[in-house]
């Protein structure tokens, strides 16, 4: 048996969230299942923010609340605040990913907040998501560089992932929010958070704003990570953060970790009609780098 590595779809959420096209409840469940049916281990589905922040993820609650959890995918939903999780918990969400932030900057753009007092309403949703029953994947925004505050400082992002893995969160995943990352400074970080608490609760999420999205996915696995986000047809972009393009496209990242010889339980397959579902359903999705070459080698392997 090969070794596992899950990957998590944030295109419904990362992706969609930042398109001049908005997508319906109806066609965001309509991707949501076209990923599910390819395989992916895991998908983050919408956010509870404000609709007047983010319209495209107006009508989150009634995603959620149609995907019944217990199934073999596993669903989560992000959360910028107490409002979100509450909001989150409301439409029957089993996981919730809230967002910790690297810098100052970041935080106040994104939710008018500082870094300690992100933290601090972070502990609170723990201890709430605690008593409810629900998981809470905690992800330290601009991990790497805010394009406020400039280039962060690792140390900063270990102190956060130490303290929120100490607190109980379920999972930590190192964001590099901008694609500012190269892989040796991937490498480097995931290394010393392997070292010091193994790789279970850990996870990264690359943008490939400057083409170098594999090859920090290549890095942190490296250093032992098993858990990626990625975002079909790469789609994406944060409406916060100036010059972020989308997460590195899952098809790449499903190709390489496969023909690595780990197993995703992808069908690449199935995931490239997600990824053309994506690209029809948004008018703007790039389209994973692997897909032109995948199509024909694909059809060639069914004979
Ligand atoms: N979901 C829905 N509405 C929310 C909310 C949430 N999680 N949190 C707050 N709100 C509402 C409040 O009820 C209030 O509504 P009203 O104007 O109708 O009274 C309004 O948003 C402002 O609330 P307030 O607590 O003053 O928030 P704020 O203005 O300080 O912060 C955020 C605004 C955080 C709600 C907003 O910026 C946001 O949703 N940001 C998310 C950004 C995002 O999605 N980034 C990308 C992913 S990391
Ligand atoms: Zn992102």
């Amino acid at each position: 048996m090969s070794e596992q590595i899950v990957i998590t779809d944030v295109g419904p959420r990362d992706g969609l969230q930042n398109q001049p096209r908005i997508l319906s409840v109806a066609q965001r469940l309509e991707l949501i299942k076209a990923i599910a049916a390819a395989g992916i281990a895991s998908i983050e589905v919408g956010s509870f923010v404000s609709p007047k922040a983010v319209p495209a993820m107006a009508g989150t609650d009634a995603v959620v609340a149609s995907l019944a959890s217990g199934g073999p995918v596993h669903y989560t939903a992000l959360i910028p605040n107490m409002k979100g999780y509450e909001l989150a918990k409301a439409a029957g969400a089993r996981s919730v990913t809230m967002v910790l932030y690297a810098s100052d900057g970041m935080a106040q753009k994104n939710v008018n907040m500082s870094m300690a007092a992100a933290e601090v309403v972070t502990a609170d949703i723990l201890a709430a998501a605690r008593a409810d029953g629900i998981e809470v994947i905690a992800a330290i925004a601009v991990a790497f560089a805010c394009p406020f505050d400039g280039a962060t400082d690792p140390g900063v992002v270990r102190a956060v992932a130490d303290k929120f893995l100490a607190l109980g969160a379920d999972q930590i995943a190192i964001a590099d929010t901008i694609g500012a990352a190269n892989p040796r400074q991937a490498r480097a970080l995931t290394a010393d958070l392997v070292r010091d608490h193994g790789a279970a609760r850990l996870g990264c999420h690359f943008h490939d704003t400057r083409a170098l999205g594999l090859a920090n996915v290549f890095a942190a696995v490296e250093s032992g990570i098993r858990r990626f986000d990625a975002s079909i047809a790469g789609l994406g972009g944060c409406p916060f953060a100036p010059g972020a393009s989308g997460n590195v496209a899952t098809e790449d990242v499903a190709m390489m970790l496969e023909q690595m010889g780990y197993d995703t339980g992808v069908d690449l397959d199935a995931l490239l009609r997600a990824s053309d579902l994506a690209e029809e359903l948004t008018g703007t999705a790039p389209g994973g780098r692997s897909k032109a070459w995948l199509k024909p080698w694909l059809a060639k392997r069914a004979g």
